[in-house]
């Protein structure tokens, strides 16, 4: 990653769309926007995005909720959308062909499920997602606790890069063979977006960061503040932890808690120093700031593994340039298949307790997301450690989770750099 690689741009407050109540349902309509990346003279780029903007309207719920959403298709291309990281029913999960058959363009699907779980959450397209969520297609999904955690300001912080060229438009070089094979489709440029944008010194803040992008790693430093990490992908952690430099994985989210004492930076740590990817201007200085110390969480209640009647697999991820032995008819592969096969890599009986080895045999860091559940990933010393949808499995490493599959149906399990995922790094699994 070449920090001169990207286009300069300058930090004009780059705000997301208002959030979105469900009143009865809530409504989201895919089409045409002219979205405002550069800030520069450069033009506005044409992209897709929900009620007139990308990302689309954060959708705010709480835990326990019902979520009815009318998705109306003006895209004008068939497209699903899939609620990362919420135990839903299997039939709204949003996967063509596993789940629902694609919306054609012009009509409308609608959509409804449960949201058992607290937490920081993101909806995107599903059908050729490399393009349609480069395109602009998705949107934070925030599931609040019965009880929140008491800051002055909760603000979504959406990570994303863009492919643009000389003149602000999207590059078309949606599904380039070169990308898919290699680290996926790189934007030039990259943002953080923020819901928003005033805090004050004295502030706390709760942060919650989702990469979005559709093959960046975002190694991320926050600096003006004092705070904690709380959750990963929408799971709070037993104890907060220090906040030291971040590393989202596509998909991924992380909560931070954050005390201000100057305005709240972000930036890409690249070879060549930090790349800025966005700040949070402090107007004015709070008048009674918090002086309790940052709490955990409510912890989610969720099903107990049972480690020693755990079935143990492993999925070998395999495939890709620059070395990765390639098997599989297409240039990833897990297990040396590429795509989806006609029958589940495994089927589960509901509850049962699964400890899988995730072996990356490539030469690229993959971010593998299992739908419908969270995992734990197993630390060096074997204990449990943080419980996720989404782990990073770096290059040549292996990284062993432990999964209770307590949710019924057909579930995919791919990379979440799309373009491994189109071509060939995905499979799925059933619970019956
Ligand atoms: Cu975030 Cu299969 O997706
Ligand atoms: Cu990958």
């Amino acid at each position: 990653m070449n920090r001169r690689k990207f286009l300069a741009c300058s930090a004009v407050a780059a705000l997301l769309p208002k959030t979105a109540w469900a009143t009865p349902a809530f409504r989201l309509k895919a089409g045409p926007v002219d979205a405002r990346i550069l800030s520069g003279g450069e033009g506005l780029t044409p992209m897709l995005g929900f009620n007139g903007s990308t990302p689309g309207p954060e959708l705010r719920v709480r835990q326990g909720d019902r979520v009815p959403v009318a998705f109306e298709n003006g895209s004008g291309r068939p497209s699903a959308i899939h609620w990362h990281g919420i135990h839903l029913e299997n039939a709204m999960d949003g996967v063509p062909e596993l789940t629902q058959g694609a919306v054609p363009p012009g009509a409308t699907f609608r959509y409804a499920f449960d949201a058992p779980y607290a937490g920081t959450y993101w909806y995107h397209a599903h059908h050729r997602s490399w393009e349609q969520v480069a395109r602009g297609l998705y949107g934070p999904l925030i599931v609040e606790e019965p009880d929140p955690p008491a800051v002055d300001r909760d603000i979504v912080v959406v990570l994303d890069d863009w492919r643009l060229d000389d003149a602000g438009r999207l590059h078309e070089s949606f599904g380039n063979r070169h990308d898919f094979s290699h680290a996926g489709r790189m934007g030039n440029v990259a943002r953080a977006l923020f819901s928003h944008d005033t805090i004050r010194r004295g502030d706390r803040i709760r942060l919650r960061l989702i990469n979005t992008a559709t093959a960046r790693m975002f190694p991320v430093r926050i600096a003006g503040g004092t705070g904690k990490v709380v959750a990963h992908d929408g799971m709070p952690l037993a104890e907060p932890a220090p906040l030291e430099d971040l590393l989202l994985a596509p998909a991924q989210r992380t909560d931070v808690i954050l005390d201000v004492a100057e305005p709240v930076s972000f930036g890409l740590r690249t070879r060549e120093g930090l790349y800025r990817l966005g700040t949070l201007a402090a107007g004015g200085s709070n008048p009674a700031p918090f002086d309790t110390p940052i709490r955990p969480l409510p912890p989610a209640r969720t099903p107990a593994p049972d480690r020693n009647g755990a079935v143990r697999l492993t999925l070998v991820m395999q495939g890709g340039a620059m070395g990765g032995r390639h098997v599989g008819s297409d240039f990833w592969a897990f297990n040396d298949r590429s795509g989806m096969p006609e029958v589940p890599w495994h089927r589960f009986a509901r509850g049962e307790t699964a400890l899988i080895t995730l072996r990356n045999d490539t030469a690229f860091p993959h971010g593998i997301h299992l739908h419908g559940h969270h995992f734990h990933e197993v630390r060096d010393d074997g204990a449990l450690g943080r419980y996720r949808d989404t782990t990073l499995v770096d290059r040549q490493a292996s990284r062993d989770i432990v999964c209770v599959f307590d949710n019924p149906g057909k579930w995919l399990l791919h990379c979440h750099t799309l373009g491994h995922q189109a071509s060939g790094m995905k499979t799925w699994v059933e619970v019956a």
